[in-house]
């Protein structure tokens, strides 16, 4: 049996060096080597985007990408004032689900789940109505593949002075991200999507400014980010007990990036696969469901071809080593999604192109 190449959003298809750095050691967090694991780990997550570095602190928490979003919105989006999600996708919208939770106070522009943000609206609302201090957004909304444009989003936010909050789970570590000229205040991403690692761990990136005056009213106890960022850029310490042996693995999967030439070099290696896997399935008669143009290097969303069904393409695949994703709510019978991240070399690309012949070509 070949090895299985995991083609959905994360968790992704380990390099043997993350896999291996997985059995590092029995390490206690509360011991000094950990402290220091944990502070070069947030020293890394700020140097993958090289002009962050001077401006923003890392905070590591231990859950999924839903944790550090929840964290970054409970500890970073005004009591007093007002912030404004911009959703296209279920992570959009989960944004808003969290600003509800927390009652803070906020507005939805909600958009179709295959249609862009929309900057003109988002011009005319800044201009009018009461003030809006935050935008809460998804860079890359999961959901479709969808790149959203932040360089309009962020224009705007720039302009008015609103700051952006940025879930950038799905898509740190892969795609530019232009802090200034966002006017970006903070983002929330994971170990195990772009960057290559396990899940367990998240992490909230804010400007330094705004981690020194946190108010410590996160009305959470596990996702109070004060007591982390006075931990682990203190002594090194976190408040509750961290996931060791993620670490080991995203100090691996950091220093792996680097090595393999950055954001840059990972953004290019992801698109090449999204172009060779596009390129077989349009031969094969299956569409994009948006226009290629629209999406990110990390995802693509195809439609499932009339007459087929996604369970018959998901278990075919499979049963050749590939794992494909459905895709969500109201698209789950007429969309699947093909992710390009983790270990994914030359010949597992040719495999799975004989794959998706086999899949849906006319013998099938
Ligand atoms: C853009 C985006 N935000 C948030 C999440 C939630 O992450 P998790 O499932 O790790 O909580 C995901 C998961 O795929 C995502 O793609």
């Amino acid at each position: 049996m070949p090895r299985q190449i995991l083609l959905n959003p994360g968790p992704v298809t380990l390099s043997e060096r993350v896999r291996r750095a997985l059995s590092a050691g029995d390490w206690c967090h509360r011991e000094p080597e950990f402290a220091a694991l944990t502070r070069e780990i947030n020293a890394a997550l700020a140097r993958v985007y090289a002009p962050m570095a001077a401006e923003f602190e890392a905070v590591c928490l231990t859950g999924s990408g839903t944790a550090a979003v929840e964290a970054m919105l409970a500890n970073f989006a005004a009591d007093d004032g007002l912030t404004l999600v911009l959703a296209n996708g279920v992570y959009g919208e989960r944004m808003a689900a969290i600003l509800a939770a927390h009652g803070k106070p906020h507005e939805l522009m909600q958009r179709d789940w295959q249609a862009p943000l929309d900057p003109a609206a988002l011009a005319e609302r800044l201009a009018s109505g009461p003030r809006v201090t935050h935008v809460a957004t998804v860079q890359h909304e999961t959901t479709t593949g969808r790149l959203n444009d932040l360089d309009a989003v962020g224009a705007l936010c720039r302009e008015h002075d609103v700051a952006l909050l940025l879930d950038a789970v799905s898509s740190f570590g892969a795609e530019a991200i232009d802090a200034e000229a966002w006017n970006l205040a903070a983002l929330a991403a994971t170990a195990n999507k772009c960057l290559h690692g396990v899940p367990g761990i998240s992490f909230v990136l804010a400007r330094s400014a705004l981690w020194q005056a946190l108010p410590g009213r996160a009305g959470s106890v596990y996702l109070d980010l004060a007591p982390y960022y006075a931990g682990q850029h203190g002594d090194g310490y976190s408040p509750f007990t961290q996931a060791v042996q993620v670490a080991f693995a995203l100090r691996e999967a950091l220093a792996e990036l680097a090595d393999g030439g950055g954001w840059q070099a990972r953004r290019a290696a992801y698109l090449e696969r999204a172009r060779r896997i596009h390129a077989q399935l349009s031969e094969l008669g299956v569409a994009t469901l948006l226009d290629p143009a629209d999406y990110s290097a990390v995802l693509w969303s195809y439609r499932v071809p009339d007459g087929d069904r996604y369970a018959r393409i998901h278990d075919a695949l499979k049963a050749e080593g590939f794992v494909i994703y459905a895709g969500q709510g109201e698209l789950a019978r007429r969309v699947f999604r093909v992710a390009h991240m983790g270990d994914i070399r030359a010949a597992d690309l040719e495999r799975l192109c004989a794959a998706l012949e086999r899949s849906f070509g006319a013998g099938r």
